[in-house]
C-alpha cells in the first residue's frame, strides 16, 4: 500500500522561520506509511485575480494545485500577523478554492498548527485558517490544535524540545487515521 501524503503549506517565507521549523519535524517525525511533504512554493504565487485563473492559469499556481491533488491530506503551519492569517498563506487559500465547490483539497481532512510571538501562540490565525480553509473546499479537522509561543523555543530547533515534538508527531498521525 502506498504511504498517505500529507502537504504541509507554511504561512512564513522567512529563512529561519519557526513555523518553517515545526513543519520539517512535522516530516521527520512522520509515522510510518505518512509522507509529509513541506511545499516550498507559496512565495511564487501571483496575488489571487480572476482574470488570472483561466485554463491558463499561471505555473505556480498550477504547481501548487497539483502537489494539492496528489495529497491525501493537509497540514498548516503559520505564525500570527497582525491578529490574523499572513497575506501569503491567505493567498494560497484563495488560490486553492477555485475552481469554485472542485478545489484540489476539496473534502480532504486539514489540520493547523504554528508559533507567533504573543502568548497565545497565534490561536486568531489558526482560528481564521480554520475558518477560512473550512469555506475553501478541504475538510478542516476542528479538535488537531496547537498554538505554541515562540519563546516557548528559546532560539532552538522545536525537535529539541520533547513536549512540543510529540504533539507534532499526534497531530498528524491523527491527521493521517482522518484519511479515507
Ligand atoms: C508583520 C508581522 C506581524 C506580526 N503580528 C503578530 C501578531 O499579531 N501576533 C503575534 O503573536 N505575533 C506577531 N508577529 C510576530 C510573529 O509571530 C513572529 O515573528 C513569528 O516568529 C513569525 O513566525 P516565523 O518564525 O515562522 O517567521 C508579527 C510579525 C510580523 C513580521
Amino acid at each position: 500500500m502506498s504511504d498517505i501524503n500529507v502537504l504541509t503549506l507554511v504561512g512564513s517565507l522567512r529563512a529561519a522561520s519557526v513555523n518553517r521549523q515545526l513543519a520539517e519535524l512535522a516530516a521527520e517525525s512522520a509515522p510510518d506509511g505518512v509522507t509529509v511533504t513541506v511545499y516550498d512554493g507559496l512565495g511564487d504565487l501571483p496575488h489571487y485575480n480572476e482574470d488570472l485563473d483561466t485554463e491558463d492559469a499561471p505555473a505556480p499556481v498550477v504547481a501548487l494545485r497539483a502537489a494539492a491533488a496528489q495529497a491525501d491530506a493537509a497540514l498548516v503551519v503559520t505564525p500570527e500577523y497582525n491578529g490574523s492569517i499572513p497575506g501569503v498563506l491567505k493567498n494560497a487559500i484563495d488560490w486553492l478554492s477555485r475552481p469554485y465547490g472542485n478545489g484540489a483539497l476539496k473534502d480532504k481532512p486539514l489540520a493547523v498548527i504554528g508559533s507567533a510571538l504573543g502568548q497565545y501562540g497565534g490561536v486568531w490565525a489558526h482560528d481564521e485558517t480554520r475558518k477560512s480553509f473550512g469555506i475553501a473546499g478541504p475538510r478542516v479537522v476542528e479538535s488537531l490544535k496547537l498554538s505554541v509561543p515562540s519563546t516557548t523555543f528559546d532560539g532552538k530547533h522545536p525537535r529539541e524540545n520533547s513536549e512540543v515534538s510529540a504533539a507534532v508527531r499526534d497531530v498528524v498521525g491523527k491527521l493521517a487515521a482522518e484519511v479515507g
